[in-house]
């Protein structure tokens, strides 16, 4: 029998928790689809009892997906675990995971109870979600920080409670590989019962080694769960990268010497899908998924690929989905083609009219830019994503005149909830003077704490620009996409996707909380 190491995806959840990358059911419905295609073991949809809005992304993402296991966050009560109970009805595969805080400093600052209280309450929390679902996963938070005696005594309690999955969580990236690699083997010989459960790493990437902690978790602990998300998205400097471990253990199968069921070729299209809903770019020098991770600069290096590509080259390009970057469409395709590739990249329509409005705006596209590839089908439709009610402000139209010397002067007409509206603005550029014309009309307040431009496909000029602005007002941080062959229309619809979002009341309960 071979050793397999289950790859547990935690994008639509624990990388959402990242200020500002907050996805609309929609989104995570797409995400997951593409995520199941990558064919990862174990999707993490949402925490159900958070908000509405993820209940229902949870409850839609466990209808569709059949191929892995849907799983919804629980804090260890009751309730929680019912609505994730109740989110998760009807999918082929589900999971319930239930978490409690278990170090010092979060059960007396954070949860204010006593040892024997979270202890009680960890095995209750087990003991009701069993009730619902045979696969249980246990995380006790801050576990690497955890008294080492009390955490077995929690966890010996779990599993004789039927949790089938111990997940031990570095949940403030304060690990090292070796330690935390040994941390799990002492718990696995020191706890009786600890044959019976799968044992999973769960790793933070603070001081930039949620990727090495992990791996030592799996060589020397003895793990065969890894929690991560597609680029390492997650909270301040985000969780272990799913394109990383699967990578390394794959390349290194000769060291770690377990299979993987993930389909490579899908990673690079996942890191792309996951960067464009969510706004957060993916640095160039980025292992696997940055755009600079195949290309070879140096004249010796380039000489030697192309004499022997396993001079300088480990992995394969199109291995990991980068040759995925083809020309798909143009001005001449018709709409039939345009669902096909719509339906082929797992995008679902949910009407004809939908269907229509994108192709309508795939026209508009490919009036202006040639070749059409699968990244600009997706920002299109990422666009068209939000519903009538989120989008409480769309973009007309907009003029901007800049010369060399003169101030730059920009004219932008957009719709605040069905009305029109037209403002005027300079600036120091023509992107700032569109801004300061919506802000006129808009007065927002909102600080702007990053604003970047990318070219969506090749690093040609005829690429489309994809824009990303990241507000921030009253405690919230949201960050608005916009993509357009022109950086100044791309940057003002990327400022109103951001209006939007600070627009929608949605609140979220932090999962640490
Ligand atoms: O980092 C963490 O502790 C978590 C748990 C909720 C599993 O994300
Ligand atoms: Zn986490």
């Amino acid at each position: 029998m071979t050793d397999k190491l289950i790859i547990f995806d935690t994008t639509l959840r624990d990388g959402e928790q990242s200020p500002g990358a907050s996805m609309t059911r929609d989104e995570k419905l797409r995400i997951a689809r593409q995520l199941e295609r990558l064919k990862v073991d174990v999707i993490e949809a949402g925490f159900a009892a958070s908000s509405n809005g993820d209940f229902e992304a949870v409850r839609a993402i466990a209808q569709a997906i059949k191929d892995s296991t849907v799983c919804s966050l629980a804090r260890a009560n009751d309730r929680d675990i019912g609505r994730a109970a109740e989110a998760l009805k009807g999918a082929a595969r589900s999971r319930i995971h239930t978490f409690i805080a278990t170090s010092e400093l979060h059960m007396e600052k954070k949860l204010r109870m006593t040892r024997e209280q979270v202890l009680e309450q960890a095995k209750l929390s087990v003991r009701f979600a069993r009730q619902h679902c045979d696969d249980i996963e246990f995380s006790p938070e801050d576990g690497y920080r955890s008294d080492p005696d009390f955490l077995c005594r929690v966890l010996e309690a779990v599993i004789a409670e039927g949790a089938t999955t111990i997940n031990i969580p570095d949940t403030v990236g304060y690990a090292v590989p070796e330690l935390y690699g040994e941390f799990i083997r002492t718990l696995r010989e020191r706890i009786p019962n600890s044959g019976r459960a799968i044992w999973s790493v769960h790793c933070h990437n603070d001081l930039g080694m949620a990727v090495a902690n992990s791996l030592a978790g799996v060589k020397i602990g003895g793990a065969r769960q890894v929690e991560c998300t597609i680029n390492g998205l997650g909270e301040r400097a985000g969780n272990c990268s799913l394109e990383e471990i699967v990578m390394a253990v794959r390349t290194r199968r000769d060291y770690f010497g377990l299979d993987i069921g993930i389909d490579t070729t899908q990673i690079v299209p996942a890191s792309r899908m996951v960067s464009q809903t969510t706004g957060f770019v993916v640095q160039p020098n980025k292992a696997v998924v940055g755009a600079n991770a195949f290309a070879h600069a140096s004249g010796i290096h380039q000489d030697g690929v192309l004499k022997a590509r396993d001079t300088y080259e480990i992995m394969r390009a199109e291995d990991v989905g980068w040759a995925a970057n083809k020309i798909v469409l143009g001005k001449l395709s018709g709409r039939n083609a345009f669902k096909q590739r719509l339906q082929d990249l797992g995008i679902e329509m949910e009407s004809e009219a939908e269907v229509n409005a994108a192709f309508m705006r795939f026209k508009d596209l490919a009036d202006r830019k040639a070749e059409i590839f699968d990244e600009d089908i997706i920002a299109l439709v990422s666009d068209e994503s939000v519903t009538a009610e989120q989008e409480h402000y769309r973009l007309l139209s907009l003029a901007q005149r800049s010369e060399t010397g003169e101030r730059p002067h920009a004219r932008v007409a957009f719709a605040a909830g069905g009305v029109e509206l037209h403002a005027d603005s300079d600036g120091n550029g023509p992107v700032d003077a569109s801004l300061k014309a919506i802000e006129s009309k808009v007065n927002s307040g909102a600080e702007m704490v990053l604003y970047s431009v990318n070219a969506i496909t090749s690093g040609s000029t005829e690429s489309q620009g994809e824009v990303t602005v990241r507000l921030q007002h009253g405690g919230r941080v949201v960050n608005g996409v916009g993509a357009d062959p022109d950086i100044v229309v791309a940057s003002a619809k990327a400022y109103l996707s951001a209006l939007n979002k600070l627009h929608s009341k949605a609140e979220r309960v932090a999962a640490q909380g």
